[in-house]
């Protein structure tokens, strides 16, 4: 065992859930640029109904009134319905609404939703890259465009609430696994999506 993984304890919770599922992280990244989904309108359409699976089946997270008091705010952030409208923008079928997860904890949740709000800093470079196929904020890609407050003044704010939580240890165990779950359930979707493609 390493030195950060022993000192994962004392780490602020936004710390503890970046440091111990950064290689999860990072493999995600390299499926998903590796799918290379802003070569064509068609590979991008893929990548269109793996966050529809994604957003999709987090969405009720977001209104769950319990996390909402965990998280004050929560249920303004979903981006679902941004994918939605991502898909009929450009014409494409729009599935029906996918199943829900149900993390085994409030805590396990927290996990989940520290994935999918992370993953608006790194969409960043997504939203740059779907230019190159004519797309932005407004016609498909409404999903990845940043927050209006800004993606990083929004990030540090979700992250003061989570830091901001008194969680005991085993409850910051539940986030941790939780967020490697979700990170899981998307590299499990891609590979399934882009594999049928
Ligand atoms: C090609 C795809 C992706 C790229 C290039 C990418 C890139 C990045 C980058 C550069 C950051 C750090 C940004 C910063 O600190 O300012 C980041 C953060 C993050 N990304 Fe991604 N990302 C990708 C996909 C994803 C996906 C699909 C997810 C989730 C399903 C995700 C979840 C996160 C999380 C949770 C963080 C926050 C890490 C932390 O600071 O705690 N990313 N990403």
């Amino acid at each position: 065992m390493n030195a950060i993984v022993q000192n994962l304890p004392e780490l602020p919770l936004s710390k503890r859930l970046k440091t111990g599922s950064h290689r999860d992280h990072d493999s995600v990244d390299n499926l998903v640029m590796g799918a290379r989904p802003f070569e064509s309108l068609e590979r991008y359409a893929n990548f269109l109904r793996l966050q529809h699976r994604f957003h999709g089946a987090i969405n009720s997270l977001y209104a769950d009134a319990a996390l909402n008091q965990l998280l004050p705010g929560l249920n303004e952030l979903p981006r679902f319905d941004a994918v939605c409208a991502d898909l009929s923008d450009l014409a494409l079928d729009v599935p029906d609404a996918p199943e829900q997860v149900q993390p085994s904890s409030a805590y396990a949740a927290l996990g989940w939703l520290y994935c999918s709000e992370g993953s608006n800093l790194g969409a960043a470079f997504l939203f740059k890259q779907t230019q190159q196929i004519g797309l932005d904020g407004e016609r498909g890609a409404r999903h990845l465009a940043a927050h209006p407050d800004g993606r990083a003044l929004h990030w540090r704010q979700f992250v003061a609430l989570l830091d901001g939580l008194p969680l005991a240890e085993e409850e910051k165990e539940q986030a941790l696994a939780g967020a490697i779950e979700a990170f899981d359930f998307y590299r499990e979707t891609l590979k399934e999506i882009f594999v049928q493609a």
